[in-house]
């Protein structure tokens, strides 16, 4: 028999990754007021996304996620807001021509504030302050003042979450993702540039194509899935003094749901099975991400995955692998083997981000887009040869023409990083490297698509 769960059971477990606060009393007050704030999304949404991700855990469909490692209250503004969201539209068309699936459009968006860090201080020129957590907990400035976890943060974060999101519904509902709008997806900064070309053509076919369905009568005003998209919001649930409060029970099921996100993942840090984060998630309906980073075993991953998800309800659980470019095959295959020997239903995505981060040589954090690229495929490869399937992709990108990661067809050098290097954490894609790097996949799926297809007519 497992423990009894309440949303706050998490209280007694072991815990990582916590701010320290100075007064107590005031973060109570704060969880106090979210307590009593709305919901940012329904449990019956939450459910909507499990459900497509059940179709991709069957091979159905694709699940493209991706934002900003760290939101910002500095660089909160509709314009980021509506480039990111365009950038994902265009990956998720340019990903659905070539895996001919429908693409599960996840982002990290509208709540993905909190960092877990790999060291408490940060020392800079002698001067040792705590760490920076993420805007909901500190500040960003290399000061005293500014690094004191602050509770009143996550009031602000609540409401930048809740207008993010108002915005991503208006724009994934109101017709701005309307599939006849696809060439205006093209950012102004790109559309001159080679993968901006190259997706202006393949917009120049999907129209092609919507004329002839037109044609035979098959329109947005008449078929709403063609005006629409369902856009869905994610982010890492760290601070769960926050995502406490904004648990609800859903009045139709009578199930808890935490209502900051539709969906929720664990850290490579703080996935133990017997600590705080997994408790508090085993409890809440939304659909969950566990990250599986080297240190990940099969034997724990298996209890992880159990503990969250004991009925193995598919698209409860997606395992979202980062090992490193040339880590993959060392590390996935045993995963992938326990899972399947044990029958357990998982999405599995695909983080090329997170293991490959270097400092580039002029003390930048940086990323390599061939690196990235090559842990993608690496991941495909790995699975084609098990005979599973590759269901999902995770990102850290933007839609500004920022100078974070390195190379790219418009090559980005290391004397480049240092023009727009905006973030307030890791490395992210420009939007001519995230498009770029989903016309490459997109080519990948296409030919194991052929490959699949020649098997089922030698078989
Ligand atoms: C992240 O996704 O920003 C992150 C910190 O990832 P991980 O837990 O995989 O290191
Ligand atoms: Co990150």
């Amino acid at each position: 028999m497992s423990e009894k769960w309440t949303p706050d059971s998490w209280r007694n477990k072991p815990i990582r990754q916590v701010p320290t606060y100075l007064d107590e009393e005031l973060v109570k007050s704060v969880e106090q007021d979210l307590t009593g704030f709305p919901p940012l999304v329904f449990a019956g949404e939450a459910r909507n996304l499990k459900k497509q991700l059940a179709e991709v855990s069957a091979g159905r469909g694709f699940l493209l996620q991706g934002g900003d490692c760290a939101e910002s209250f500095a660089e909160f503004h509709p314009n980021n807001i509506r480039d990111t969201f365009k950038v994902l539209l265009q990956m998720a068309v340019v990903l659905t021509y070539g895996a001919n699936r429908p693409v599960v459009k996840v982002g990290r968006l509208a709540g993905q504030f909190a960092k877990p860090r790999s060291a408490d201080t940060e020392t800079i020129n002698g001067v040792e302050l705590p760490s920076y957590r993420g805007d909901i907990i500190n500040g960003f400035d290399f000061t005293d003042e500014a690094r004191i976890p602050d509770p009143k943060r996550m009031l602000t974060a609540y409401s930048q979450a809740a207008s993010t999101l108002n915005l991503l519904r208006a724009f994934a509902q109101g017709g701005y993702a309307d599939l006849n709008q696809v060439q205006q997806w093209n950012m102004g900064f790109v559309a001159s540039r080679p993968q901006g070309e190259r997706y202006s053509e393949m917009a120049n076919r999907i129209q092609d194509a919507l004329a002839f369905m037109e044609a035979c009568g098959i329109k947005s005003e008449n078929v709403p899935q063609m005006a629409k998209t369902d856009f869905y919001t994610s982010h890492e649930a760290l601070l769960l003094r926050y995502e406490q409060a904004l648990t609800r029970v859903d009045s139709t099921t009578g199930e808890y749901y935490d209502t900051s996100a539709h969906m929720l993942w664990i850290g490579d840090r703080t996935r133990d099975p017997d600590e705080a984060h997994v408790e508090f998630l085993r409890g809440v309906g939304n659909p969950v991400g566990v990250k599986a980073g080297p240190s990940q075993d099969p034997e724990t991953l298996l209890r992880l995955i159990d503990k969250l998800n004991p009925t193995n309800e598919a698209g409860r659980i997606t395992v979202i692998c980062r090992f490193g470019a040339g880590n993959v095959d060392k590390h996935l295959p045993a995963l992938i083997r326990k899972v399947e020997q044990e029958g357990r239903n998982v999405v599995w995505s695909c983080d090329p981000m997170h293991g490959n981060t270097i400092k580039s040589s002029t003390g930048y954090k940086t990323r390599p887009f061939d690196r990235i690229l090559s842990e993608v495929r690496e991941f495909f490869d790995v699975h084609a040869a098990e005979g599973t399937y590759a269901g999902g992709l995770h990102f850290e990108m933007t839609g500004k023409d920022v100078t974070e990661c390195l190379g790219g067809a418009f090559e980005v050098t290391e004397e480049d990083l240092s023009d727009r290097y905006h973030t307030a954490c890791d490395p992210r894609l420009n939007a001519n490297q995230a498009l770029e790097l989903a016309f490459l996949i997109a080519e990948t799926l296409k030919d194991q698509r052929g490959e699949s297809k020649v098997a089922a007519i030698a078989s």
